[in-house]
């Protein structure tokens, strides 16, 4: 059975989008299911933000055909994983959990690398700068993903 994995952000136009992008660049699709989705709806059914596909284009990744979507509840039953990139992201995310199966699910995706920041900054306000340093942050954490996911 395919092992699941959702990544989230407030948005899902600027690091959530990454992350599926990376994280789907590194495993084998036909037995890791990737997606992402945002805590907020303002820009739903939208491909991601010009910065975020510049970066990942930058790094052979193309996350253009991405749309954005909200998070929904059932996204707690459908995902194994659900990685979240700051705490922000998981308070909204734990107020819709319903029970301790739906809450076990979601961790930081920082989490994964025991040095440096324990999350991913939101880029949106800020200059091209901050998406490469996401860039980085998000593949070094996939990384030691995959790693994990692999010795299932
Ligand atoms: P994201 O960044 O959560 O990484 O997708 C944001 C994108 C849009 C907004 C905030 C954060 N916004 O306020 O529209």
């Amino acid at each position: 059975m395919k092992t699941k994995v959702l990544m989230v952000c407030l948005g899902n136009i600027c690091r959530s989008p990454l992350a599926e992008g990376i994280l789907k660049s590194k495993v084998d699709t036909t037995l890791i299911e990737v997606d992402s989705a945002g805590t907020a709806g303002y820009h739903t059914g939208n491909p991601p933000d010009p910065r975020s596909i510049a970066v990942a284009r930058k790094y052979k990744i193309d996350i253009s055909r991405q749309r954005c979507r909200r998070f929904v509840r059932e996204d707690f039953d459908r995902f194994d994983h659900i990685f979240v990139m700051d705490q922000s992201n998981y308070q909204d995310i734990m107020e819709i959990a319903e029970d301790s199966g739906h809450r076990e699910k979601v961790k930081l995706l920082l989490e994964e690398i025991d040095t440096g920041p324990s999350e991913v900054p939101d880029p949106y306000y800020g200059g091209d700068s901050g998406f490469e340093y996401v860039f980085e942050l998000i593949d070094q954490a996939c990384n030691a993903l995959v790693l994990r996911l692999q010795q299932r």
